[in-house]
């Protein structure tokens, strides 16, 4: 019925628009485009229907997903803003690839099979992989190839050295609305789904016919035997064992070395290159389990295979398994800009955009999949019309009608351009007497002293400004007060589109100081020289006091640097979960239940920590006193060790050894600060958490996990986990801490870092509350940190604000990246652009002034040698449109003698 009706609703809507004679739409000017292609393609296909679709009508081309970061660019170019949710699933199943590594190779003796992490531990890892990066990754997985898994767990029913077939747990943030215990009926977020994908009807990832698993083939099956050198790599790390306090067991470091994902060559630029340690599949629709459309970073876990065989003349090393990390498609910025130096191809949306030719294209970050990100900014040699403030939003011209979008969105053309000077030319400096030199520059630059272009709002709210006013003509000024009588300036200032000067800048707001601080940039230099002069050489040499930088210099830390801490959060959402869950006492019928955490689980995820992200220099992971039990002795009879043995210190502590570049091996070391004689509780970074949580846990999350496993070896089908659901309380991003800048002078880490602290939480010994358990660190190079100069709020602790040398009477100060991605922690990440009613004066292709040069203009002037600090300013916007005039005369001579004839 509703069909029929919706036939006859359109029958007469057409007759109507033939019959109007308006057929054509206001909005028909916007033609098709590969953002509407995706976009019908998107929504072809449902839950019902994808079963039934052929296999490239539930995937992307590849070039929808730009600028996907690739291993071995990672730190030669920039990565922006918006492809950190890429680079932290890149480097997240990088982590998870290098853990599984190491972790099966190493306890490969079948001794330790039953140290091998269990099963709760591989589905415990996969949600706080999901858990701890909320934003950044939607969903984790580690999938076994064919009888590639040894299951510990099954040991009552299965020999040791047997395998399952395909064995694969996924966690996937799951929308909890409808919950019966969600009575807000909003997502709350921390609800995942643990599925074995292994199992039931629709298990068989491995076969071609199954559509959703692209990042099986990447991978799998190995049979790549002659070319394991160059999709393998042997990677040496070095341990240094503790196993009583203040003691190592051997002072050496233990070299074990493991094959895991490869390395890729310096030349090795392709973007599918064999030796990628991680890639990334096309977006495709996750067909009868998310049901969402998804990318997924993927990377290799290696191991030493058959692991269990007399015929040792068989084994190999091979790849076993696939880390696997999604994400929303609909969530990853896409860039609609034309192809150009920031945005190579190949980009599917490229050129989307809807700028006018005297307008170049921005793109503007986190709008995901959607239209309008992205603003038109004058070319250079362009600037906004008077009426127009600033850019032109995306999200405006999207909404324009065909007559809008003919007679808007265009720049008008400056005149009377210079040529930059190479220095301050000589007679402006001679006229440099008792007026501010920039007036005398804007005088002998601007051709006409009747701006009609100012901005009239502009010109009147700036009331200090008496060279604004002068230039004003008298017919603006007559028209502003006309209007005013109407409308009051505050009223059409509000209605007007706002540009703040910096971050945080609010409309009206005054200012008591200057937006430039002389003060704080006397510090900033003493900051960034304290920076420079410490160093591995000398830092033993300096008193405590000079191996810090004030807290505000490490500004911009938990932004920037939110990736590298979610992977600590990580490892604590892991041991929040399993040291609250977990019991080494209980069986499941056929299945054999977790037992304790081994000292090689910790180490291996502190190693992988550091080992998938080249920002992290040291991640360490520390017990509280007498808080990592370990498992009681064999046959054990002695009542002390009834719950098993604790350990009065665990902190293993990973760290980039850097001073092995060198010989190639072993850059990568670990060691237990059980083993170092000052224990590491009493250190003030562990205390401060300690104290904030040992007695109050207010304000943690609750977390639930719902993990469905196999009913047998072989997954004939999924059954709910005998705890179902798993609850846990973990903190929050915020909930832990970023120290201050540090120069890490213990002969480990060595170089300047930020710390972030995340706290865990186990059962006290009854199980009957939760206890602070210890801290999970990352230390992140500083160098990676970028500053941020422009002026700030004065509640903003940034110890780099207002220092930016803008002329803020003309120019307004922007966040400005540098180009070098490894060496950040310097001055002149910023530019200045021309204000409201000033343009660029000079013609070489640019429309702003680069930070740098502001900085080492500055510093010339100050040194007193021949520099241009004091031309690098923006000129009133002046010239004038003669064509205007011109029309005006003859249209009144025309006028005149019409009149008179
Ligand atoms: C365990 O791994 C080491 C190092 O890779 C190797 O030398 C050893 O033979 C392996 N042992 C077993 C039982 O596979
Ligand atoms: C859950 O995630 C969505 C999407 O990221 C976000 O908009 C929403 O605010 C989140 N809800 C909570 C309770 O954090
Ligand atoms: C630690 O290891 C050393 C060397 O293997 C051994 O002599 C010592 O007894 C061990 N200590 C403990 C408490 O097990
Ligand atoms: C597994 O181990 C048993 C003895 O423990 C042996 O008889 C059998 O051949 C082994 N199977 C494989 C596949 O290695
Ligand atoms: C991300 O932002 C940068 C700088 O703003 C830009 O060059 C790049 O093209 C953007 N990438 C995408 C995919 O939007
Ligand atoms: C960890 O595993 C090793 C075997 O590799 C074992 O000797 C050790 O006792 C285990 N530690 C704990 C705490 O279970
Ligand atoms: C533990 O007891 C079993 C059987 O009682 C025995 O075979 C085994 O050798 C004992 N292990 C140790 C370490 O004493
Ligand atoms: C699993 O499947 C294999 C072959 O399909 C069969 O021989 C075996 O008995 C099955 N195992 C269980 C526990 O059902």
């Amino acid at each position: 019925m509703g069909y029929l009706r919706c036939v006859i609703t359109c029958v007469i809507l057409a007759l109507f628009f033939v019959w109007t004679g308006s057929g054509k739409s206001v909005f028909q000017w916007m033609r098709p485009d590969n953002f509407d292609e995706i976009m019908d393609r998107m929504t072809t296909v449902t839950e019902e229907n994808c079963r039934s679709k052929p296999r490239h009508e539930i995937e992307f081309p590849s070039e929808t997903v730009a600028q996907r970061p690739r291993y071995n660019m990672l730190l030669t170019s920039a990565i922006y803003s918006n492809r950190s949710q890429l680079l932290h699933m890149h480097n997240m199943a990088l982590n998870r690839a290098h853990f599984y590594s190491f972790i099966y190779q190493r306890l490969n003796r079948s001794v330790d099979f039953n140290f091998q992490p269990g099963l709760m531990y591989l589905y415990m890892s996969a949600t706080a992989d999901v858990t701890a990066s909320q934003g950044f990754i939607n969903g984790s997985a580690i999938f076994y190839d064919n009888h590639c898994y040894y299951p510990n767990w099954y040991n009552k029913i299965l020999d040791f050295n047997k395998t399952t077939p395909l064995f694969g747990p996924r966690a996937w943030r799951e929308d909890d609305y409808a919950e019966t215990t969600n009575y807000l009926r909003e997502p709350t977020n921390r609800t995942v789904d643990i599925h074995d994908y292994g199992t039931g009807w629709n298990s068989n990832y491995s076969s071609q016919a199954y559509k959703t698993a692209p990042w099986y083939p990447l991978w799998l099956p190995d049979l790549t035997g002659n070319q394991d050198s160059l999709t393998k790599f042997t990677y040496a790390v070095g341990i240094k064992f503790s196993n009583e306090t203040g003691k190592f067991i051997d002072n050496e470091f233990v070299a074990i070395p493991y094959f895991g994902p490869p390395q890729p060559g310096i030349n090795d630029n392709e973007e599918n290159s064999p030796s990628l340690p991680v890639k990334w599949t096309k977006p495709y629709f996750d067909c009868g389990r998310s049901n969402k459309w998804i990318v997924t970073a993927s990377a290799p876990v290696v191991e030493y295979m058959p692991r269990y065989s007399d015929f040792i003349h068989l084994r190999r090393p091979r790849t076993v398994a696939v880390s696997a990390m999604d994400i929303e498609f609909e969530r990853i910025d896409i860039n609609p800009c034309p192809i150009s130096d920031g945005n190579p191809e190949p980009n599917y949306f490229a050129g989307t955009a809807r700028c006018k030719p005297s307008t170049m294209c921005e793109v503007i970050h986190g709008f995901g999949f959607r239209r309008g990100g992205y603003q038109c900014v004058c070319k250079p040699g362009y600037y906004y019309p008077w009426w127009h403030d600033g850019p032109f939003l995306g999200l405006e011209i999207e909404q324009a009608t065909g007559a809008e979008y003919d007679v808007g969105f265009e720049c008008l053309q400056v005149e009377e351009l210079m040529v930059p000077p190479n220095e301050m030319p000589s007679f402006v400096e001679r006229k440099r007497r008792s007026a501010s030199l920039q007036d005398r520059f804007l005088d002998l630059i601007s051709p006409s002293d009747s701006s009609p272009r100012v901005s009239p709002t502009e010109a009147l709210s700036d009331s200090e400004s008496t060279r604004q006013k002068r230039s004003t003509p008298r017919k603006v000024k007559k028209l502003v007060a006309k209007r005013s009588a109407i409308k009051s300036i505050r009223e059409r200032m509000q209605e007007r589109r706002f540009i703040p000067r910096y971050q945080g800048e609010k409309r009206f707001m005054r200012h008591k100081r200057d937006l430039f601080d002389q003060e704080l940039y006397a510090r900033m230099e003493k900051i960034l020289y304290r920076k420079q002069n410490t160093n591995k050489g000398n830092c033993r040499t300096k008193p405590d006091y000079e191996l810090f930088l004030p807290g505000d210099a490490g500004y911009g830390a938990e932004r920037q640097f939110e990736g590298e801490a979610r992977t600590a959060l990580r490892l604590s959402h892991f041991l929040c979960d399993f040291l609250q869950n977990i019991d080494e006492y209980e069986e499941f019928g056929s299945v054999r239940g977790d037992k304790r955490l081994n000292e090689t689980h910790i180490l291996g995820e502190v190693l992988a920590n550091v080992m998938s992200n080249f920002k992290i220099l040291g991640s360490g992971a520390f017990f509280d006193r007498y808080k990592f039990r370990m498992s009681p002795p064999e046959n054990n009879t002695d009542p002390r060790f009834v719950h098993g043995i604790t350990r009065e210190f665990f902190g293993p502590f990973a760290y980039t050894h850097t001073a092995a570049d060198t010989d190639g091996t072993e850059k990568f070391r670990a060691v237990d600060y059980a083993g170092f004689k000052a224990p590491y509780t009493q250190q003030r970074w562990f205390r401060d958490m300690k104290a904030r949580w040992q007695t109050n846990f207010e304000g943690l999350e609750q977390y639930t996990a719902k993990p469905m496993v196999r009913s047998d070896p072989n997954g004939t089908s999924l059954v709910r986990w005998e705890h179902y659901p798993l609850r846990y309380f973990a903190p929050k991003y915020e909930h832990g801490e970023w120290l201050r800048p540090t120069f890490k002078c213990d002969g480990m880490v060595d170089e300047w870092v930020v710390t972030y602290v995340a706290p865990f939480f186990g059962m006290n010994p009854l199980k009957t509350r939760l206890e602070f358990h210890g801290v999970v660190t990352v230390d992140v190079k500083l160098d990676f940190l970028e500053l941020r100069q422009c002026p700030g709020d004065y509640s903003v602790a940034n110890a780099f604000k207002n220092t930016a040398r803008c002329h803020f009477k003309s120019q307004y100060c922007l966040p400005l990246p540098l180009q070098t991605p490894t060496q950040r922690y310097l001055r002149g990440a910023y530019k200045c652009e021309c204000r409201q009613g000033y343009e660029y004066p000079f013609n070489d292709l640019s429309w702003f002034f680069d930070g740098q040069m502001m900085e080492e203009e500055y510093n010339k002037m100050l040194r007193g040698e021949p520099n241009r600090y004091d031309t690098l300013k923006c000129r009133i916007a002046g010239a004038s449109s003669v064509t205007i005039s011109w029309l005006l005369l003859s249209l009144s001579f025309f006028l005149y003698l019409w009149n008179r004839s």
